[in-house]
């Protein structure tokens, strides 16, 4: 996807060599000439970074700067400067500009700028334990190479977000990532989805469909929940591995792909490999490198510092406490759902709390609320979708019309009590992954 880009500059020519500039180096590049028409285009569209001279008529580049931050706190800030204008550069960073650079720059100086600013916003990994920055530096070390990584861990713990950051940190970065569910389609969608087909290849195939193990081409494929993919589809993908190439379906032809591909998965493959679940060989070409992330509850000094990402990230860039005895129930609870639940939690208690400090009560009124009815029912509603899983051995499809729901709804439910964390145990979560 295209990062939005909002350049701001009084400088008719600045403005437009600068459109031409990053619109060729594949970004979407929207242009104000003040801080107060900037104003008016952040407030009309979603951007994902903003490039500001500073000396400008009505509202400079400093001013639009503290509003910003004020108003989008997530959203960074470069600073254009003539030299000179700028005394004490390390004042505007406080002001919180992401970073500033200097007139005249080089083109390689603004892209490297930019590709750190984007990153702030896409995917930070918060990692105070030794358990996470294990997993880091393993997927560092990954990243240098092109072999199929395997990211396992429970629901939520962050396996999207490492998978990502592999991909940002190799040298394919600059072509796309492209995530793909493996439980989110029926088996021939999936395929067609994946591999792609030729036009007139079936009824229907009015034009050709690229897939996206082509898409990705240069980059990497994200194949989420792998183990929901279907015994036939498996043989297909365990042949793209060995041969790297795919069958674009009616094509005659094989074609050559250079594809890096992660795999993720929240249940246990070793044991639906033993219960002959998943392909042995397929298993052991994915698991060439396999990084696990422990669940929150393992690594608890992540907790105060995802705390207040996530407090910042939702907070609406007002400044939102929180009591030290909120804090300690925050560290001491289950997080079966982990880091998406705490972000859940936060977010609410955030609204909850009126934007101030977030105590015990509003943390209560949602234990509360898991506890009461509406949380018992959730939980007895899970625990009928669980039995009717473990009878139609986790076929979801089968599962949904034993119980007379569509399977789109029953995925939905399953996702809205990972959210909710309202979840199984351990042993048994498998059968709702
Ligand atoms: N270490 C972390 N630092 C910051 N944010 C995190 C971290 N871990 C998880 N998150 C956030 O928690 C949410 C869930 O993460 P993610 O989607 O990567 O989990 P997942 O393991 O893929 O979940 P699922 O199994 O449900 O697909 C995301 O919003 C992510 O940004
Ligand atoms: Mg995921």
């Amino acid at each position: 996807m295209k990062a939005n880009v909002l350049v701001i500059d009084d400088d008719y020519h600045m403005r437009i060599a600068l459109k031409e500039s990053l619109t060729k180096t594949g970004y979407s590049v929207s242009l104000a000439e003040d801080g107060l028409k900037a104003i008016n285009e952040i407030s009309k569209r979603i951007f994902d970074i903003v490039i500001t001279d500073v000396k400008m008529p009505h509202l400079n580049g400093i001013e639009l700067l503290k509003h910003i931050r004020k108003e989008n706190p997530l959203l960074p800030v470069i600073l254009v400067t003539a030299y000179g204008t700028i005394q004490d550069a390390v004042s505007v960073i406080k002001e919180g500009a992401f970073d500033y650079i200097q007139k005249p720059f080089s083109a390689d100086t603004l892209y490297n700028t930019i590709k750190r600013a984007l990153g702030i916003n896409n995917g930070k990994i918060i990692c105070a334990s030794k358990a996470m920055k294990d997993v880091l530096i393993k997927a560092e070390k990954v990243a240098k190479s092109d072999v199929t990584v395997l990211v396992c861990g429970d629901s939520g713990v962050g396996k999207e977000l490492v998978s990502r950051y592999i991909h940002d940190n190799s040298d394919r970065s600059k072509n796309p990532f492209v995530p793909v569910n493996c439980a989110s389609l029926p088996e021939n969608l999936l395929e067609s989805e994946l591999f792609g087909y030729e036009k007139g290849s079936f009824t229907g195939a009015s034009a050709r469909k690229m897939g996206k193990f082509e898409i990705a081409n240069g980059g990497t494929i994200l194949l989420d929940e792998i183990t929901e993919m279907d015994f036939r589809l498996q043989a297909k993908l365990l042949r793209v591995l060995q041969e790297k190439e795919i069958e674009v379906i009616g094509s005659k032809y094989p074609k050559k792909i250079d594809t890096k591909v992660i795999a993720t998965t929240n249940r246990n493959i070793l044991k639906m490999v033993e219960e002959g679940k998943f392909r042995e060989d397929l298993y052991y070409r994915l698991n060439v490198f396999p990084i696990y992330i422990p669940p929150l509850r393992e690594r608890k000094e992540d907790i105060p510092e995802l705390v207040a990402y996530f407090l910042r990230k939702h907070s609406k860039g007002m400044d939102v406490g929180i009591s030290d005895e909120a804090m300690n129930f925050l560290m001491e609870n289950k997080w079966k759902g982990n880091a998406r639940e705490l972000e859940n939690v936060i977010a609410r208690a955030c609204i909850l709390s009126g934007y101030s400090v977030i105590k015990m009560t509003h943390l209560q009124e949602m234990q509360f609320d898991r506890d009461s009815s509406t949380g018992s029912i959730k939980e007895m509603e899970m625990k009928l979708i669980l039995d009717a899983l473990k009878v139609c051995n986790g076929n979801k499809t089968r599962a949904a019309a034993m119980l007379g729901k569509t399977t789109r709804t029953l995925r939905n439910k399953i996702k809205e009590y990972k959210d909710m964390g309202v979840l199984p145990n351990m042993e048994e979560q498998q059968w709702m992954s």
